[in-house]
């Protein structure tokens, strides 16, 4: 974590309160002209689904990034962050006929996910240029709910299939423009991609040149990102592809931010336990993926303690970190929990009528509210008694 947005910290928690998601746009800077140095002209299509905010989707369209959305919700985040047409791919099994319709008046490409959607696609979408998301039927070095591209998970077309489901795709009038395939996320073995790039270039031969090769995102936080480029283009020469397209999501956007939570309780069970004022229902990669977060307590430096971090969740895995070693908490302690910037706003939820968390930037060494703390009014306001 950069240092400057580090100690801006605790003033963040005390001018916003808690739980606060604070975002670093040096960190998402730095991290998106890593990812162009690495893969040159490949157009970059954000994965919108690890952190939608709109004021980070303008900011990264205004440096010329598309987006990939998965729901018309997102579609329309895309739109108003400014991207073309042309700036977005709309991907995702089970998509509704209204997406399919507007996908094709704004101009946008789609992804198949199923080698019998064509049809219906083609009744909202006439002739709308499509690409067709392959299974690559691989082992993944991932957890479970992350890997897609295992043969048994639901993504994607099987590798046997993939020539019926350009001709079903052809036949309905769509243009095929290429193949996109997304192996997983959070990928810990770059391995991976050389297996699925390999096996994704070998359907060449059965369906022809195409304009464009999709090999997804998923990178680990950890990969040198230059043979992964180097791999990808490869797979897009070996379809005479001019576009390489990738699909980021964390890697642009995890290591950018942190959740600040508050120390509210200490006590022991047969464990021993902080209790803090954020939980499952506002970072659930923990209780989803056994995420393991960073935390450290950033009120005070005192001896170290290994602690269960825990929600407030009537529920026994509403645990934030498991044996965490930290500065020992008093109460009130703000407490960081980082590489939280992606997947974590995004996925928060309202279980327990608890209102979503603010979001707050700094950007030229201010902080920029991005999202201001919902409220229990909001959250009933939708409900009639
Ligand atoms: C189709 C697709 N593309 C890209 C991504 C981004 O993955 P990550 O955030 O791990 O880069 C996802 C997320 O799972 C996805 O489903």
């Amino acid at each position: 974590m950069r240092l400057d947005f580090k100690n801006r910290l605790l003033e963040a928690a005390r001018t916003f309160g808690t739980p606060l998601y604070a975002y670093d746009w040096q960190t998402i800077a730095t991290q998106l002209e890593r990812l162009q140095t690495a893969f040159g002209s490949a157009k970059i299509f954000y994965a919108m689904k690890a952190n939608p905010n709109l004021g980070i989707i303008k900011r990264l369209n205004a440096l010329g990034v598309g987006f990939e959305a998965v729901s018309g919700g997102e579609l329309e985040r895309a739109i108003l962050a400014g991207a073309t047409g042309q700036q977005i791919v709309m991907n995702g099994p089970g998509k509704l006929n209204a997406d399919y319709t507007r996908a094709s008046e704004v101009g946008a490409r789609i992804i198949l996910d199923n080698a019998d959607e064509a049809p219906r696609a083609a009744r909202y979408a006439p002739k709308i240029d499509t690409l067709i998301r392959v299974n690559p039927g691989l082992k993944v070095s991932t957890h479970d709910h992350l890997a897609t591209g295992n043969a048994s998970s639901k993504f994607g077309v099987s590798l046997a299939d993939v020539p019926t489901a350009v001709l079903n795709a052809e036949k309905a009038g769509l243009n095929v423009i290429g193949l996109q395939m997304h192996i997983g996320s959070s990928i810990e073995d770059p391995n991976d991609y050389v297996e699925a790039l390999e096996r994704m270039a070998g359907l060449a031969k059965h369906i022809g040149a195409r304009e464009v090769f999709d090999m997804g995102g998923g990178f680990g936080l950890q990969f040198n990102l230059e043979p992964l480029a180097t791999l990808g283009h490869q797979a897009a020469h070996a379809f005479g592809a001019e576009q390489l397209w990738i699909e980021p999501g964390r890697w642009l956007v995890a290591e950018s931010g942190v959740l600040l939570t508050e120390v509210l309780e200490k006590k022991k069970t047969a464990r021993a336990f902080a209790v803090v004022d954020s939980g499952m229902s506002e970072l659930m990669r923990p209780m989803l993926y056994g995420a393991v977060h960073p935390m450290e307590n950033l009120s005070a430096s005192r001896e170290s303690v290994t602690l269960d971090i825990a929600g407030a969740a009537c529920e026994s895995g509403d645990i934030l970190g498991k044996d965490v070693q930290l500065s020992d908490p008093n109460i009130g302690d703000i407490l960081c929990i980082s590489v939280a910037g992606a997947y974590g706003a995004s996925m928060a939820s309202n279980y327990l009528t608890r209102p979503r968390p603010a979001e707050v930037l700094l950007e030229n060494n201010a902080w920029v509210v991005l999202r201001r703390r919902e409220t229990v009014a909001e959250i009933l306001q939708a409900e009639h008694a």
